[in-house]
């Protein structure tokens, strides 16, 4: 099979910004105790915090880290979480039925922060608190010293402000699961008096209403229309989530999903933009995908893992190489809408729907997933560029009943132009299962120079996995990119993800 993309320095889409290489940290499973917090493990260090996790969060490079939660934030007082330890009260998680001890809260999450190469991302508590818990937790993290909180903080050991720039209206507010679910217009209300209270603590947060928790919602659109209605004029991004199954094994319909998460992109700027034109204002909400990944293979597990403890392993997805094309696919999605989506978070980092995992006793390890990942998040840098592809097509069948989706094509690529270190990074991946696929990339408009390095995610077995013990799904360095005139030509092999990087002037 034949495929051909023409990329021009000029034609853009936008700049990359780096905060939708985002992770997530919830009090959820084992994300935080026996994840990145656990005291008793050989390689914790001072803190309690699992150096070899430490070193994974830094490897897979994700700048951002959204925290406490997820459904969890929605019942939590963030005051139980700081102080000394020995005061902080054990509480009934009831979103995840599991203990709460409080070991580890803000001020553990700012440390950690640091330790990781990570910005804070914080969500306060809009389901069973308010507007003003949110405020006094801004107060707490950003304002330097002088008043109640921001003593406390300085008492707790942080003399300087944490500067949290990022912060999260609540999560999920439109689900009838999130502890303290109203309607939209209740929520918006609620959003928009947080809002006000949290930027004249500090005029520099911005921040993130709730949007849809996926577009199969049935309020999805009314949903935002509603909320922005209440809050476009305080808001600076809405938030979307998705998550991405394969339960019935149809692979081929599967590795369309990419197209799905565009389309709800799509739809939802569109409701946005209509509230602006409305309110006939100049601003644009931009969004944040503060939650997507794929969620399934641990669905039913919940019954196998004690309720009401710490720590109950829950969500513990265990990726195949073909959740990794699809991962890989997901992230050039989010780069093809560089000019409208600036905040992403994979849901979640560790241990929960995660690239990292933990053995309690034993190592951190790297799911399939953690590959394209942290190579995209390393070199998809610089600008989005505006590509025009050509590639056959398939249809294929997904979900049950069975939708037959349309014009899929077999080439899934996102090129990026990073002007500063002079390359142009090709991402692409062949979604042919059997066939091999010959991509010609004309460059001629970017003088290239030479391919630096070509990368390959592929595993015969497309349910091939990781595991502490091994991690057979790894990339490997490959040479079959040549350039010629101008044109870079790759084979790339079937259920391939690659990446290729080309030197330009
Ligand atoms: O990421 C797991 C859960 O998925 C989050 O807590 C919630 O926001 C979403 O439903």
């Amino acid at each position: 099979m034949k495929c051909q993309v023409i990329l021009n320095r000029h034609y853009r889409i936008g700049t990359v910004d780096e905060r939708i290489y985002g992770g997530f940290i919830e009090h959820l499973g084992r994300a935080v105790y026996e994840g990145i917090y656990q005291p008793d493990h050989p390689c914790a260090d001072e803190d309690g915090f699992r150096t070899d996790v430490l070193e994974l969060v830094r490897e897979l490079g994700t700048p951002l880290t959204r925290y406490p939660g997820g459904n969890f934030v929605s019942g939590y007082n963030w005051e139980d979480g700081v102080g000394p330890r020995e005061k902080r009260p054990v509480r009934l998680d009831l979103a995840w039925k599991a203990l709460e001890p409080n070991t580890f809260g803000t001020d553990e999450f700012m440390k950690w922060c640091r330790k990781a190469g990570t910005a804070p991302m914080m969500a306060v508590n809009l389901g069973t608190r308010g507007p003003a818990d949110a405020q006094r937790l801004v107060e707490y993290c950003n304002f330097p010293g002088g008043t109640e909180q921001s003593e406390q903080r300085r008492a707790n050991g942080s003399p300087e402000p944490y500067g949290v720039k990022l912060w999260c209206l609540g999560n999920e507010m439109d689900g009838i699961w999130q502890t303290g679910h109203c309607p939209a217009e209740e929520y918006g209300r609620r959003a928009h008096e947080a809002a006000k209270m949290m930027k004249w603590t500090d005029p520099s947060v911005e921040l993130v209403v709730c949007g849809s928790s996926s577009d199969g919602m049935p309020t999805f659109g009314a949903w935002e229309s509603a909320v922005l209605e209440e809050t476009y004029d305080v808001a600076d991004y809405l938030s979307i989530h998705k998550y991405f199954a394969n339960p019935h094994d149809q692979t081929p319909g599967y590795l369309s999903m990419p197209e799905a998460m565009s389309e709800f992109i799509t739809r939802t700027l569109a409701v946005c933009d209509a509230v602006g034109a409305r309110k006939k204002s100049a601003k644009k909400i931009m969004l944040s995908f503060d939650e997507w990944n794929v969620w399934f293979h641990s669905h039913g597990e919940e019954k196998n893992s004690p309720e009401w403890t710490v720590a109950r392993p829950l969500l513990e997805d265990i990726y195949t190489m073909e959740d990794a094309l699809l991962v890989g696919m997901l992230m050039m999605t989010l780069l093809d809408h560089a000019d409208r989506v600036k905040v992403a978070c994979i849901a979640q980092s560790v241990n929960v729907i995660a690239p990292i995992m933990t053995d309690k006793t034993g190592r951190a390890w790297r799911q399939t997933i953690f590959y394209p990942f942290a190579l995209t998040a390393k070199y998809g840098r610089g600008s989005v560029l505006r590509a025009v592809v050509d590639s056959p097509c398939y249809d294929a069948e997904f979900g049950a009943p069975a939708t037959v989706r349309r014009n899929t094509s077999c080439l899934r690529t996102t090129s990026v132009y990073n002007e500063e270190r002079g390359e142009v990074v090709i991402f692409a991946v062949n979604r042919d299962l059997a066939g091999e696929m010959e991509m010609e990339v004309l460059l001629e408009d970017f003088e290239p120079e030479q391919v630096i390095e070509q990368k390959e995610l592929r595993h015969d077995d497309l349910k091939a996995v990781n595991s502490a013990a091994s991690e057979p799904v790894a990339p490997v360095d490959r040479e079959s990119a040549t350039l010629s005139g101008g044109t870079l030509r790759v084979r790339l092999r079937p259920a391939s993800w690659n990446m290729i990087r080309v030197k330009v002037r």
